[in-house]
């Protein structure tokens, strides 16, 4: 796995100060063949990933509905993955008689590739743009607009597949996504949620080899995790998220942007955190972070979460 300059020196300042590595960086590189096989593994078991589409194709009227009178959409997939979800939603959006303008965002230049291929070979003809960025560092305001303007349709902004969950500071990527809308775009998102009866079923999900193997690889490459190490998934009832982490055996010694890091052996590091929202918790970041919400809607058994909102102008007092 290789690195940035700029993604050395975050992963120093996150790995020396907090003991962490930032989710994003499993994607990287072969993180996303890892990925797309985490994907399939979940679908067949009916996992995270079905949940989240049974209840977003069950309301998919509901939010196109939301928008007024329009010829097409542009889809922003923010963390696009494998695009197998955005094909799902394309295939509706179409059968609506819609034109649709993908466009895929992501920090890794791996999973861009795998979401067109995957894309194209169901929609040949899909207009399809690449957005290789890190937005939980860099602004997406320009690009986004830039879009709208091309193509005067509204921006439909999804970011899904638990990813909410995994970002170091949620508010501020919210925020990020906030600037870059006008009043006539939404942003449609889904998570997990906890509850008194799933912490034990949501680390079951996540505790299976493939994913194991999947979050460990940055720390991997890093020489940061060998053989000998221990990794545990455990829920946190403080933070409310399920947390993977590695136990060192032994002292360790890394170099990154040219800076030597020393890690103790019995020292804990964070490779995988996901966040499980409360609906209440959810709603009320939301409209902190300054969105009023359209429509909100779990399943059954209130496992899994799907918000569609919309920049608001107008503060509540
Ligand atoms: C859990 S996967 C979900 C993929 C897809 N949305 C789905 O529903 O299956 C997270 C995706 O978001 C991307 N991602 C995570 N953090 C990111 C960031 N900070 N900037 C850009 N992409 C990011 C990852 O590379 C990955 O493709």
């Amino acid at each position: 796995m290789t690195f940035t300059e700029k993604q050395e020196y975050e992963l120093l300042a996150s790995i020396s100060a907090r003991g962490e590595i930032p989710v994003k960086f499993v994607y990287l590189n072969e993180g996303a063949e890892k990925w797309d096989e985490v994907y399939k593994q979940w679908a067949e078991k009916e996992g995270v990933t079905d949940e989240e589409m049974s209840l977003l194709l069950a309301h998919m009227d509901s939010f196109i509905a939301a928008f007024d009178n329009i010829e097409g959409l542009n889809l922003i997939d923010l963390g696009c993955g494998n695009g197998i979800p955005a094909a799902r939603i394309i295939s509706k959006l179409q059968n609506k008689g819609l034109k649709v303008n993908y466009v895929a965002v992501d920090i890794s230049k791996e999973m861009l590739e795998l979401a067109s291929k995957n894309l194209l070979k169901e929609f040949p003809e899909l207009d399809i743009t690449h957005l290789h960025t890190d937005f939980e560092k860099n602004s997406l305001t320009d690009e986004l607009l830039n879009i709208k303007q091309q193509t005067n349709y509204p921006n439909l902004l999804i970011n899904l597949g638990n990813t909410l969950g995994n970002y170091v500071n949620v508010s501020a990527v919210l925020t990020n996504f906030l600037e870059s809308m006008t009043l006539d775009d939404y942003l449609l998102l889904g998570n997990g949620l906890a509850n008194d009866y799933n912490p034990q079923k949501i680390i079951d999900t996540y505790n299976i080899p493939v994913i194991v193997d999947t979050v460990t690889s940055p720390a991997r490459s890093l020489n940061i995790y060998d053989d000998d190490d221990d990794f545990k998934y455990i829920w946190s009832t403080a933070k409310n998220r399920v947390e993977g982490r590695i136990k060192l055996s032994n002292n360790k010694q890394l170099t990154l942007a040219k800076q030597e890091v020393d890690l103790d052996k019995g020292e804990q590091v964070l490779v995988h955190h996901s966040y499980k929202f409360s609906e209440a918790s959810l709603t009320r970041l939301l409209s902190d972070v300054g969105f009023r919400t359209e429509l909100l809607t779990t399943n059954k058994n209130r496992s899994h979460i799907l918000v569609m909102v919309q920049p608001t102008r107008y503060s509540v007092a």
